[in-house]
């Protein structure tokens, strides 16, 4: 079966004011099968977010396609690739930048819900209580400052989950929150992938995280995939020097990470 989301040979080269060459992405070929969670790895500074911006089509790439569920988004028309994107989700490390301040949890659920059938309020207070914010009908008359930030991280994943996505683009999505919350908010995640087969690409500069949440992981390095595998090999047992340095930078992790144990009040 053709994956759901395949980037090919894909590369992006930025110029800095100064007129210096940055290769980010450098001949990329990835794969992230149907209800699969990918974790894409890496140190910062290695092309992570400029590959994951080309994914979801926010970033041309100099080269190289992507392909979602067999289509090549180089190639639709705008009105079609617009349709073909709402497949895919983004979760930004920051939710405050991906919410409108202006409107409230009412208004942004009902934009995402827009043009379904089913009652949308009904909707937006089932997908509310599904992301934690419980009662739901309590929060739909709040607007994003009135969140906590992990609330509001809540609200960006719930708007996510209202259009159905296939593919939910995460990047970086716990560094935005409180420590004292990025257990519940992973738990949140692995749950959605778990109850609605969501497939998922996991950006994440931290170990830890791909080793609780992901079935496969990708390491990147200065622009290129250097190894990928099942998350138990690649994380337990890692063949390139560049890997086996960012799992012994992890501290104390013979076992996999319990992401309950992370938890504490939110
Ligand atoms: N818009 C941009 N303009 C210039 N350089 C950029 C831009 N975006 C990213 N870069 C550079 O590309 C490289 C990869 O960045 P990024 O994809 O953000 O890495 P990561 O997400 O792994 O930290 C870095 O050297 C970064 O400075
Ligand atoms: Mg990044």
């Amino acid at each position: 079966m053709e994956p759901l989301l395949a980037l090919q040979n894909v590369s992006k080269t930025f110029r800095r004011s100064g007129g210096s060459v940055v290769h980010a992405v450098r001949g990329v070929d990835l794969e992230v099968g149907y209800g699969e969670t990918l974790a894409l790895v890496g140190e910062s500074g290695s092309g992570k977010s400029t590959l994951g911006r080309i994914a979801l089509g926010l970033l041309k790439p100099d080269q190289g396609r992507v392909m979602l569920a067999g289509k090549c988004l180089n190639e639709l028309p705008p009105d079609e690739l617009r349709l073909a994107r709402t497949a895919m989700q983004p979760i930004f490390q920051d939710a405050t930048a991906s919410l409108n301040p202006r409107r409230s949890a009412r208004e942004l659920m009902a934009q995402a819900l827009r043009g379904r059938p089913q009652a949308i309020e009904q909707r937006a207070i089932a997908l509310l209580d599904s992301v934690g914010l419980r009662p739901g009908a309590e929060y739909l008359p709040r607007y994003p400052h009135e969140l906590s930030g992990g609330q509001r991280q809540r609200l960006a994943i719930a708007r996510a989950l209202a259009v159905e996505p296939k593919l939910v683009i995460a990047d970086e999505p716990l560094s935005g929150a409180d420590v004292s919350i990025r257990g519940q908010i992973l738990n949140l995640l692995i749950g959605i992938k778990e109850e609605r087969g969501v497939a998922y690409l996991m950006i994440t500069h931290d170990i830890s995280i791909a080793r609780a949440f992901a079935d496969r992981v990708a390491v990147m390095m200065q622009g290129e995939i250097v190894e990928t595998g099942p998350a138990k090999e690649v994380l337990s047992a890692p063949r390139h020097s560049y890997t086996k340095q960012l799992v012994a930078a992890v501290p104390m992790l013979d076992a996999p990470v319990n992401a309950g144990a992370l938890e504490a009040g939110d």
